[in-house]
This record gives structure tokens, sequence and C-alpha cells, in this order.
């Protein structure tokens, strides 16, 4: 979806916030061999200079991470005000961009509530799975913590489908049962099941770039204009 900003014109920042580092090496950067990552500016051993990859589309800059960044968990317990630490570090860069997309691990962690500290708005990718209602109703409920405790201006921005599988039953019935139950924006734009999305990370370029025209890209394209213009 950074990609697909970045085509629309919109000057993007995409922060890989995940020590699996999977936006890194999507986007190209071999991962191993980076010395500044956002995990040194986190802890304070870089500057953003030092670690900002400028411009590695048009109108996309990057923050990498690796496995390094596993350790910050337990590196920032001691610092004080340890959930606001990303937030400080993007204070005087934000305003460079229309758009900054966190990419979270996937699970609930100091990272993900230093993401949500940081953030504006939370936008969720729901997999058309059985599961999906569950999980959801787990983020729904750590978005309003941490509005209470960290970032009240913190809001939803809304739910995205992905993974969506025409030829089963059980696609649209996860999409019919969250639409059902829940009282959020849901983006008109399902992104389906596509090979080419899939391929695109093992060749480390984004979709736009690995296969303009697929139906992966297309989609994503869509989704970024939906996002584009809620944002106006
Ligand atoms: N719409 C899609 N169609 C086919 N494959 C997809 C699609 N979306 C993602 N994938 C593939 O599924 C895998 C997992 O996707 P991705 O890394 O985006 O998931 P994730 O939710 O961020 O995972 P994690 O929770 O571990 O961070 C990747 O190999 C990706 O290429
Ligand atoms: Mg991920």
């Amino acid at each position: 979806m950074s990609a697909c900003l970045a085509e629309a014109g919109q000057s993007v920042l995409a922060i890989d916030f995940d020590p699996q580092g999977n936006a890194t090496s999507g986007l190209g950067m071999e991962k191993t061999e980076l010395d500044n990552t956002v995990y040194e500016l986190l802890i304070g051993e870089c500057d953003m200079e030092d670690c900002l990859v400028r411009q590695l589309q048009p109108n996309l800059d990057l923050l990498p991470s690796n496995v390094n960044l596993s350790g910050a968990e337990i590196e920032l317990l001691d610092i004080e005000r340890k959930e606001y630490i990303l937030k400080n570090c993007l204070e005087k860069y934000r305003d460079n961009y229309d758009f900054v997309i966190i990419d979270c691990p996937p699970s609930l962690s100091l990272l993900t509530l230093n993401a949500m500290t940081a953030a504006d708005t939370v936008l969720v990718p729901i997999q058309c799975e059985y599961y999906a209602l569950e999980g959801l109703s787990q983020v729904l409920k750590t978005v309003n913590l941490v509005k209470r405790k960290l970032n009240p201006a913190l809001e939803m921005e809304g739910v995205v489908f992905t993974m969506y599988d025409a030829r089963t039953n059980l696609s649209l019935q996860v999409v019919e049962n969250v639409k059902s139950n829940l009282n959020q924006n849901i983006y008109k734009t399902i992104i389906p099941r596509n090979v080419r999305l899939a391929e695109a990370p093992s060749h480390g370029m984004p979709i736009t770039v690995y296969d303009s025209r697929s139906t992966g890209a297309e989609s994503y394209r869509l989704l970024a204009a939906e996002v584009i213009s809620r944002g106006e």
C-alpha cells in the first residue's frame, strides 16, 4: 500500500516496525547488511539521517528493520516514557510526508504500543479466515486501551479484507460476519488472494514494480485511492 500511495504522488514514509523485516526485504533492502535500522534509532545509537533510506522508490522513504529490533522490547524497559520513543523520533519528520505507514509486528508488545502512540489512526488488515473476528476484537480492545492511557487522539482508520478467495464460501461468510458485527469503516476494496502478491516480496519488489498490471497491484491501487480520499 505504501508503494501504491507513493505511485499516486503522495510522499510516503514506510516504517518497518517488525523484527522479521519483511517490509524491508520486500522493498529490496538486504536486511542483514544494514548498520543502522529503526532499532538503532530507538535506542539512541543513531540519528534519523543515519537510518532513513530516502527515495527507495519515487516518493517512498523507508525506515528499515531487521532481527535486531527483537531486542528492543527488553532494552527499552527501563527507559522513561518508553511507549513514546518512536513518537519522539518522528516528531521532526512526520510533517515532511503525506503518509507515514508503520508496519507492526503481529503480537501486542511494547513495539506495537510505540506504533499506536505515534500514530493518528490504525488500519487493520483482516484475512478472510475463520478466526478473523476474534483477532479483530482483540485489536479493537488494544486500540481503546491505548486511546485511554497513551494517545487520546488515536482513531480507527478502518479494516481491509485480504486474501479473499472468491471460490470459497468461507471468504464470503467472513466478510459478511465482520460487516454485520462491526461498527467501523470497512474499505470497499477487498484484496483477493493473488499469486503475484505472494511472489513479489521474494523478488524484493513492491507489487507495483513486480507486476504492475496484476490483480494484486490493481487492488492495492484502489485501496490507496480510498485511503487518500478518506485522508482528504
Ligand atoms: N492477497 C494475497 N494473496 C496472496 N498472497 C499474499 C497476499 N497477501 C499477502 N500474501 C503473502 O502472504 C505472506 C504473509 O503476508 P504478510 O507478510 O503481508 O502478512 P502479515 O500479516 O504481515 O504477517 P505477520 O503477521 O507475520 O507480520 C507473504 O508471503 C505474502 O506475500
Ligand atoms: Mg507483517
